[in-house]
């Protein structure tokens, strides 16, 4: 027969053993802090996320104009792309050599990707001032 006092003894026990654990267990990390963690510094002088290959896109890209048309545009890989070749056509832009022109593609599409658009909606028309060109 289990005598009420042991049975006491042992729920105390787990009680004490449960509550170490619980102490010793590390705060919950939450999804905010991990993206935080993870997110690179960023470069005082030209915003440019200081990870993989930043410096490569900071002497190519800083040339003719700020750094902040570059990190305030989006694009995938293809349009990164698509805008490099425009401005070698129309702006005189140098060209690469493929690998160097891989990494800085790289480094744009992995670290300013399409995201959610950034535009507000279009206002409804019945919301919109009178139309002074319309007859
Ligand atoms: C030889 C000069 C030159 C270099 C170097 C250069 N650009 Fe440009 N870029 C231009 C010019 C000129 C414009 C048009 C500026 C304007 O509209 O005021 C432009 C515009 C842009 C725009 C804006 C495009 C848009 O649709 O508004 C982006 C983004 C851009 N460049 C990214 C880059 C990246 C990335 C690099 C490095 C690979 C780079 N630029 C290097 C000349 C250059």
């Amino acid at each position: 027969m289990i005598r009420p006092a042991a049975l006491a003894v042992a729920a105390i026990a787990l009680l004490l053993s449960a509550c170490a654990e619980k102490e010793q267990s590390p705060e919950p990390v939450t999804g905010k802090e991990l993206a935080a963690a993870a997110e690179p510094q960023i470069d005082p002088v030209t915003g440019f996320k200081m990870t993989g290959d930043w410096e490569l896109v900071r002497g190519n890209c800083t040339a003719c104009h700020s750094a902040k048309l570059v990190t305030q545009q989006r694009g995938t890989a293809e349009q990164w792309l698509a805008m490099i070749r425009w401005m070698q056509k129309k702006q005189n832009l140098w060209q690469f050599d493929p690998a160097t022109e891989e990494r800085i593609v790289a480094y744009l599409a992995d670290n300013y990707p399409p995201d959610a658009a950034r535009r507000r909606a279009a206002i409804p028309p019945d919301l919109m001032p009178e139309n002074p060109y319309r007859n």
